[in-house]
Protein backbone atom coordinates (compact mmCIF):
# COMPACT_ATOMS: atom_id res chain seq x y z
CA UNK A 1 0.00 0.00 0.00
CA UNK A 2 1.13 3.13 -1.19
CA UNK A 3 0.77 6.10 1.52
CA UNK A 4 0.71 9.88 0.09
CA UNK A 5 1.16 11.97 3.29
CA UNK A 6 0.11 15.61 3.60
CA UNK A 7 1.29 18.05 5.86
CA UNK A 8 1.18 21.37 6.52
CA UNK A 9 3.52 21.83 9.99
CA UNK A 10 5.79 20.24 12.26
CA UNK A 11 5.23 16.59 10.95
CA UNK A 12 5.50 14.46 13.85
CA UNK A 13 2.26 12.28 13.06
CA UNK A 14 4.55 12.00 9.61
CA UNK A 15 7.27 11.00 11.36
CA UNK A 16 5.23 8.03 13.86
CA UNK A 17 4.32 6.95 10.53
CA UNK A 18 8.03 6.62 9.11
CA UNK A 19 8.94 5.21 12.14
CA UNK A 20 6.93 2.54 12.28
CA UNK A 21 7.25 1.46 8.37
CA UNK A 22 11.40 1.80 9.34
CA UNK A 23 10.59 -0.41 12.52
CA UNK A 24 8.92 -3.32 10.72
CA UNK A 25 5.52 -2.79 12.25
CA UNK A 26 3.41 -1.86 8.80
CA UNK A 27 4.00 -4.56 6.68
CA UNK A 28 3.77 -4.18 2.58
CA UNK A 29 3.45 -0.09 3.59
CA UNK A 30 5.37 2.56 2.16
CA UNK A 31 5.48 6.50 1.91
CA UNK A 32 5.23 7.45 -1.61
CA UNK A 33 5.41 10.79 -1.56
CA UNK A 34 5.36 13.74 1.48
CA UNK A 35 3.23 17.02 -0.14
CA UNK A 36 2.78 19.92 1.75
CA UNK A 37 1.17 23.23 0.82
CA UNK A 38 3.00 25.35 2.99
CA UNK A 39 7.23 25.85 1.88
CA UNK A 40 8.73 26.04 4.88
CA UNK A 41 6.65 23.40 6.78
CA UNK A 42 8.64 21.10 8.98
CA UNK A 43 7.93 18.27 8.30
CA UNK A 44 8.63 19.01 5.07
CA UNK A 45 12.68 19.08 5.54
CA UNK A 46 12.23 15.99 8.15
CA UNK A 47 11.20 14.03 4.49
CA UNK A 48 14.08 15.75 2.53
CA UNK A 49 16.60 14.24 5.73
CA UNK A 50 14.54 10.66 4.99
CA UNK A 51 15.47 11.11 1.74
CA UNK A 52 11.63 10.57 0.90
CA UNK A 53 10.29 12.18 -2.14
CA UNK A 54 8.89 15.67 -1.16
CA UNK A 55 6.62 18.05 -2.91
CA UNK A 56 5.78 21.49 -2.23
CA UNK A 57 2.25 22.74 -3.39
CA UNK A 58 1.46 25.83 -1.97
CA UNK A 59 -1.89 26.79 -1.34
CA UNK A 60 -2.52 30.39 -0.32
CA UNK A 61 -3.57 32.34 -2.73
CA UNK A 62 -4.71 29.94 -4.87
CA UNK A 63 -8.55 29.04 -5.45
CA UNK A 64 -9.21 25.55 -3.96
CA UNK A 65 -10.38 23.69 -6.73
CA UNK A 66 -6.96 24.51 -8.57
CA UNK A 67 -4.74 23.79 -5.69
CA UNK A 68 -6.31 20.11 -4.70
CA UNK A 69 -6.34 19.30 -8.37
CA UNK A 70 -2.89 20.20 -8.41
CA UNK A 71 -2.21 17.81 -5.12
CA UNK A 72 -4.88 15.46 -6.96
CA UNK A 73 -2.35 15.06 -10.08
CA UNK A 74 0.54 14.41 -7.59
CA UNK A 75 -0.80 12.02 -5.66
CA UNK A 76 -1.65 10.05 -8.90
CA UNK A 77 1.50 10.41 -10.10
CA UNK A 78 2.97 9.11 -7.59
CA UNK A 79 0.91 5.81 -7.62
CA UNK A 80 -0.82 6.79 -4.22
CA UNK A 81 -3.42 4.28 -2.98
CA UNK A 82 -4.31 5.88 0.27
CA UNK A 83 -3.84 9.58 1.19
CA UNK A 84 -3.06 10.49 5.03
CA UNK A 85 -3.66 13.74 6.30
CA UNK A 86 -0.90 14.59 9.29
CA UNK A 87 -1.65 18.49 10.40
CA UNK A 88 -3.06 19.38 7.00
CA UNK A 89 -4.49 22.22 7.80
CA UNK A 90 -6.54 22.50 4.97
CA UNK A 91 -10.01 21.66 3.99
CA UNK A 92 -10.51 19.33 1.20
CA UNK A 93 -13.02 20.11 -2.34
CA UNK A 94 -15.62 17.17 -2.65
CA UNK A 95 -13.53 16.42 -5.84
CA UNK A 96 -10.49 15.60 -4.07
CA UNK A 97 -12.66 13.41 -1.47
CA UNK A 98 -14.18 11.88 -4.48
CA UNK A 99 -10.75 11.31 -6.08
CA UNK A 100 -10.15 8.92 -2.99
CA UNK A 101 -13.58 7.32 -1.97
CA UNK A 102 -12.86 5.90 1.80
CA UNK A 103 -8.87 6.20 0.88
CA UNK A 104 -8.57 9.44 2.91
CA UNK A 105 -7.64 9.12 6.56
CA UNK A 106 -7.12 12.18 8.76
CA UNK A 107 -6.36 12.57 12.41
CA UNK A 108 -7.93 14.99 14.72
CA UNK A 109 -6.99 15.53 18.25
CA UNK A 110 -10.41 14.84 19.87
CA UNK A 111 -12.74 12.10 20.43
CA UNK A 112 -15.04 12.87 17.67
CA UNK A 113 -17.83 13.79 17.34
CA UNK A 114 -16.57 16.30 20.30
CA UNK A 115 -14.61 19.35 19.52
CA UNK A 116 -14.12 19.62 15.55
CA UNK A 117 -12.19 22.29 13.95
CA UNK A 118 -8.97 24.35 15.11
CA UNK A 119 -7.40 24.09 18.43
CA UNK A 120 -9.41 21.09 19.72
CA UNK A 121 -7.10 19.98 22.80
CA UNK A 122 -7.52 23.86 24.01
CA UNK A 123 -11.29 23.20 23.67
CA UNK A 124 -11.90 20.18 24.92
CA UNK A 125 -9.70 21.48 27.96
CA UNK A 126 -11.53 25.05 28.59
CA UNK A 127 -14.73 22.58 28.51
CA UNK A 128 -13.53 20.53 31.50
CA UNK A 129 -13.70 17.41 29.95
CA UNK A 130 -12.57 14.36 31.93
CA UNK A 131 -11.80 12.06 29.33
CA UNK A 132 -10.18 13.42 25.94
CA UNK A 133 -7.82 11.78 23.01
CA UNK A 134 -7.52 11.45 19.39
CA UNK A 135 -9.60 10.20 16.31
CA UNK A 136 -8.07 8.56 13.07
CA UNK A 137 -11.35 8.87 10.33
CA UNK A 138 -11.70 8.72 6.93
CA UNK A 139 -12.52 11.80 5.18
CA UNK A 140 -15.53 12.52 3.50
CA UNK A 141 -17.34 16.19 2.23
CA UNK A 142 -17.84 17.13 6.00
CA UNK A 143 -15.22 18.53 8.62
CA UNK A 144 -14.26 15.95 11.10
CA UNK A 145 -16.96 13.78 9.88
CA UNK A 146 -15.85 10.74 8.57
CA UNK A 147 -16.01 6.73 9.60
CA UNK A 148 -13.76 6.42 12.82
CA UNK A 149 -11.17 4.15 12.03
CA UNK A 150 -9.58 4.63 15.74
CA UNK A 151 -9.57 6.28 18.91
CA UNK A 152 -7.72 6.32 21.80
CA UNK A 153 -8.97 7.91 25.20
CA UNK A 154 -7.03 9.81 27.89
CA UNK A 155 -7.90 10.70 31.58
CA UNK A 156 -7.45 14.08 32.13
CA UNK A 157 -5.43 15.43 34.71
CA UNK A 158 -5.45 17.61 37.43
CA UNK A 159 -2.36 18.85 36.94
CA UNK A 160 -2.85 19.30 32.97
CA UNK A 161 -3.01 22.21 31.59
CA UNK A 162 -3.85 22.89 27.91
CA UNK A 163 -0.49 22.24 26.62
CA UNK A 164 0.50 18.87 28.79
CA UNK A 165 -2.79 17.58 27.70
CA UNK A 166 -2.40 18.67 23.93
CA UNK A 167 1.20 16.98 24.41
CA UNK A 168 -0.35 13.84 26.04
CA UNK A 169 -2.70 13.34 23.32
CA UNK A 170 -0.39 13.78 20.95
CA UNK A 171 1.54 10.47 22.47
CA UNK A 172 -1.53 8.69 21.54
CA UNK A 173 -1.61 10.47 18.25
CA UNK A 174 1.42 9.05 17.35
CA UNK A 175 0.40 5.27 17.98
CA UNK A 176 -3.31 5.55 16.74
CA UNK A 177 -2.21 6.97 13.12
CA UNK A 178 0.02 2.96 12.38
CA UNK A 179 -2.73 1.48 14.18
CA UNK A 180 -5.28 2.84 11.43
CA UNK A 181 -3.01 2.53 8.50
CA UNK A 182 -2.10 -1.24 9.68
CA UNK A 183 -5.99 -1.87 9.67
CA UNK A 184 -6.85 -0.13 6.81
CA UNK A 185 -3.41 -2.09 4.84
CA UNK A 186 -5.02 -5.06 5.83
CA UNK A 187 -8.33 -4.45 4.13
CA UNK A 188 -9.59 -6.92 6.71
CA UNK A 189 -12.82 -4.43 7.10
CA UNK A 190 -15.80 -3.64 6.19
CA UNK A 191 -18.24 -0.44 6.48
CA UNK A 192 -21.79 -0.93 7.88
CA UNK A 193 -23.81 2.43 8.31
CA UNK A 194 -21.16 4.50 10.00
CA UNK A 195 -19.34 1.33 11.96
CA UNK A 196 -15.95 0.27 10.51
CA UNK A 197 -15.20 -3.66 11.19
CA UNK A 198 -13.21 -6.34 10.84
CA UNK A 199 -14.75 -7.96 7.60
CA UNK A 200 -17.37 -10.76 8.62
CA UNK A 201 -17.95 -9.40 12.32
CA UNK A 202 -21.19 -11.01 14.00
C1 LIG B 1 -1.90 17.10 15.29
O1 LIG B 1 -2.21 17.29 16.65
C2 LIG B 1 -3.15 16.77 14.50
O2 LIG B 1 -4.05 15.96 15.20
C3 LIG B 1 -3.73 18.14 14.28
O3 LIG B 1 -2.61 18.94 13.97
C4 LIG B 1 -1.47 18.43 14.66
C5 LIG B 1 -0.37 18.23 13.65
O4 LIG B 1 0.82 17.86 14.30
N1 LIG B 1 -4.68 18.14 13.23
C6 LIG B 1 -5.81 18.85 13.27
O5 LIG B 1 -6.10 19.59 14.18
C7 LIG B 1 -6.71 18.67 12.06
N2 LIG B 1 -8.01 19.17 12.33
P1 LIG B 1 2.02 17.22 13.49
O6 LIG B 1 2.31 18.16 12.31
O7 LIG B 1 3.15 17.21 14.46
O8 LIG B 1 1.61 15.85 13.03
Amino acid sequence: MRLGILLSGRGSNFLAIAEAIRAGRLKGVEISVVVSNVADAAGLKAARELGLPHEILVSKGRKRAEHDADVIACLKAHTVDLVCLAGYMRLLSAEFVAAFPNRILNIHPSLLPAFPGLEAQEQAFAYGVKVAGCTVHFVDEDLDHGVIVVQRAITVLESDDAHSLAERILAEEHIAYSEAIGMVASGDYEIRGRRFMKKGAA
